[in-house]
C-alpha cells in the first residue's frame, strides 16, 4: 500500500458548508474520501486529453454576466476555436445567471483544452466537460 500523505487544503466558509452537507447526503463518512473521489474523478478526466482522433463532449457552463467582462471573454475563446464549437445553447436562468451548453467536436486535445479554457474563466460558477465518442469506432 502506497505511504499515506497529508495536505493542508484552505477554503472559504461559503464552499466549505455546501460541501460537508454534499459530503453527508453522499455517505461519505470523512473530507478525505470525498476529496479522493474528486481527485480520482480529475485524474480521469485528464486521461481524456491523452486520447488522440476526433472527439465529441458537451460542455456545460453556468455563470453570472455581470461578472466582470465574463461574458465577452467566454465568446471571444469560442471565436477563437470556432472550428469545435458545433453549436450553442444559452438560458437566461434568472436576472443574472446564465447557463450555457455546447456542443464540442474535434481533435481530442483541441476539444478538451478548450473545455478546461471556458472552465477555468474567472466568474463561471460551474462548468462540466461530459466526453462522449462520435461514434464510428463504436459498433
Ligand atoms: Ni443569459
Amino acid at each position: 500500500m502506497a505511504k499515506l500523505a497529508r495536505f493542508g487544503v484552505s477554503l472559504s466558509e461559503d464552499l466549505l458548508v455546501p460541501f460537508d452537507d454534499l459530503c453527508r447526503r453522499k455517505s461519505y463518512t470523512n473530507r478525505s474520501e470525498a476529496i479522493r473521489d474528486l481527485i480520482r474523478q480529475a485524474l480521469i478526466r485528464d486521461e481524456w486529453k491523452k486520447q488522440s482522433g476526433e472527439l465529441a463532449g458537451t460542455l456545460t457552463l453556468v455563470y453570472d454576466h455581470h461578472s466582470h467582462d465574463l461574458a465577452r471573454r467566454l465568446m471571444d475563446i469560442q471565436h477563437d476555436h470556432y472550428g469545435v464549437v458545433v453549436t450553442s445553447m444559452h438560458v437566461h436562468l434568472d436576472h443574472h445567471n446564465c447557463l450555457e451548453v455546447l456542443v464540442l467536436r474535434g481533435d481530442a486535445e483541441a476539444v478538451s483544452s478548450l473545455a478546461d479554457r471556458l472552465i477555468a474563466c474567472n466568474g463561471v460558477k460551474h462548468g462540466v466537460f461530459v466526453p462522449t465518442t462520435t461514434g464510428k469506432d463504436l459498433a
